[in-house]
């Protein structure tokens, strides 16, 4: 069964509090935070104090993608995150991937490689035995409400042929960008485990938050 990660980029910033309690009330899996530094993406968004304020109001582990030139300069900044938290960098935001990524190990939480659009799976050969995850960007990161770049679902399914042929189905793959009801399901047949919901999904106008992750639930 996939996990559901809803995009907090996209709650209603005026209400945040209310909707987390909506998204506890849905199950989600995970809070996908976006944290943006209008460098590596034209952007910004969230903030390492919002996370801490989060950290306040529930127990949903968190799903930190850091959209950030250099993340390892500032993973001193999530000494709240703990184990069933995942902190997810982008293979193009260092040139000390491998280095980046065991600063993360160290911090005792999960680990995640994002891959933007253009950038080939077989980066990612000489990094599995440290990851947990890896995330697909299915739209240009730095932006919602972007509509799908559709390779991405071929890329989606040879990504986890790759992992299963080196012997790491173990590692989920999470999916970012337009994940709509639609697309989910197309993202499910490609092998997805983790779907990051956002505006044309769990935070669709068409229904409530709680309607529209039990509607998600049974696509995935
Ligand atoms: C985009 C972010 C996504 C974004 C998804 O750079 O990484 O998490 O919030 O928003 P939608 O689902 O609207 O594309
Ligand atoms: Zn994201």
């Amino acid at each position: 069964m996939g996990k559901i990660a809803p995009s907090l980029m996209c709650v209603d910033l005026l209400n945040v509090e209310r909707d987390i309690k909506l998204l506890e009330e849905a199950g989600v899996d995970y809070l996908h935070v976006d944290i943006m530094d209008n460098h590596f993406v034209p952007n910004i968004t969230l903030s390492f104090d919002f996370i801490k304020s989060i950290k306040r109001i529930t127990d949903i582990p968190l799903d930190v993608h850091l959209m950030i030139n250099n993340p390892e300069e500032s993973l001193q900044y999530l000494d709240m995150l703990t184990a069933g938290d995942i902190v997810c960098i982008h293979y193009e935001s260092t040139i000390h991937i491998h280095r980046a990524i065991g600063m993360i190990k160290d911090l005792g939480v999960k680990v995640g490689l994002a891959l933007n659009p253009g950038t080939p799976i077989g980066v990612i050969e000489n990094l599995l035995p440290d990851l947990d995850m890896v995330l697909i960007m299915t739209v240009n990161p730095g932006f919602a409400g972007q509509k799908l770049i559709p390779s991405m679902l071929e890329k989606i399914e040879k990504l986890r042929a790759l992992l299963n042929e080196k012997g790491y189905s173990e590692i989920e793959i999470e999916v970012d960008g337009n994940v709509s009801f639609d697309h989910a399901k197309l993202m499910y047949e490609k092998g997805a485990d983790i779907y990051v919901g956002g505006s044309s999904s769990v935070f669709s106008k068409e229904n409530s938050i709680v309607e529209n992750c039990k509607r998600f639930r049974e696509i995935i």
